[in-house]
């Protein structure tokens, strides 16, 4: 039996964190062997925040060393960036002669760009559409997202649903994917208590040098009334169950500073592996980007053969 497809989009903007990676990196890579994986940089998508072209290009390099750090295995996934497949926009284009605007409006990432600016690039509009381009192309059963993208996919869905209905005659030309909102992905706790997230400066970077490490913890936010400091203890619980910690935090209440001095310590031995396995690549960037460029090509052979019969269905194949 053959096995299900997934399919994942991967920012290229910037450094990941550990948050990033207790979230939703470790359950993507996690998948590798029980499904057919194609994970793709979304540098198209990413323009609209990236304006920069060596920001953009360091950006996709990052990337690319991130997550073969990480144990993505290039010979299980493929590993491609959207920029290498033409078809990507190629396809979002067809999508978009054939949806509305008052669709599109309702999509929440407009509304809340709208809400926050007084102009909106056609890009930012257009975004679910590209990314339903990204989906449909590969067949996936499945698509993994946090719960802010379920909406996305579902336009995925529609989008597909009304390319079958008028050219499919009858059948499932593109497949509907699921959402795959993936339950147990843990909010994980910043330095100062909120979610980790980069837009509030909280966070523990996941390729950090030990001297990062340790300035990142010693700003963990504590309150002196606490005997055991719960934003200290609720990052440490990512590396250890509770059932070693708690003892410990518990022989060790009130002591901020030696806990803090575990945890380091702690992070230290999770992060330095794969600090080494980062330098490793780092040092032979043509290896990694080949990787990358490889993955391009055998995602486009895919994608070409399903435009070709796109083509074929709307009627411009006249040779
Ligand atoms: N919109 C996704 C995000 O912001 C990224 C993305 C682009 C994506 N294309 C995709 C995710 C296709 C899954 C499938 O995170």
């Amino acid at each position: 039996m053959s096995k299900k497809i997934l399919l994942s989009g991967i920012q290229p903007s910037g450094k990941p964190h550990i948050g990033n990676y207790f979230g939703m990196i470790r359950q993507l890579l996690g998948q590798q062997d029980e499904y057919e994986v194609y994970a793709l940089i979304v540098d198209y998508h990413a323009m609209k925040s990236v304006r920069n072209s060596k920001e953009m290009t360091e950006n996709i390099k990052a990337v690319v060393l991130d997550y073969l750090a990480l144990g993505l295995n290039p010979k299980k996934v493929t590993f491609f960036k959207q920029s290498d497949v033409s078809e990507h926009t190629e396809l979002c284009w067809i999508f978009d002669t054939m949806i509305t605007m008052p669709y599109l409006m309702r999509a929440h990432a407009f509304k809340d760009a709208q809400m926050k600016n007084k102009e909106i690039d056609v890009g930012t509009f257009n975004y679910p559409v590209l990314m339903a381009a990204d989906i449909l192309l590969y067949g996936p059963d499945l698509i993994p997202v946090g719960a802010d993208q379920k909406q996305h996919v579902e336009i995925a869905r529609d989008i597909a649903e009304k390319f079958n209905r008028t050219y499919g005659e009858g059948g499932q030309f593109f497949k509907l994917p699921e959402a795959m909102i993936m339950k147990d992905v843990a909010i994980v706790p910043g330095t100062d208590g909120r979610k980790m997230s980069k837009s509030y400066n909280n966070t523990i970077p996941l390729f950090a040098e030990y001297e990062e490490i340790k300035k990142c913890v010693m700003s963990i936010v504590t309150d002196s009334s606490e005997g055991i400091p719960k934003n200290v203890y609720a990052i440490h619980n990512l590396l250890r169950p509770a059932s070693e910690l708690l003892p410990l935090y518990e022989s060790k209440a009130g002591k901020y500073k030696e806990l803090k001095e575990l945890l380091i310590e702690d992070l230290e031995k999770f992060i330095a592996p794969l600090r080494k396995r980062r330098k490793e690549f780092e040092k032979d960037l043509p290896k990694a980007l080949a990787i990358l460029k490889q993955g391009g090509e055998k995602a486009k052979k895919i994608a070409a053969k399903k435009m070709e019969e796109v083509r074929e269905k709307i009627g411009v194949n006249v040779y």
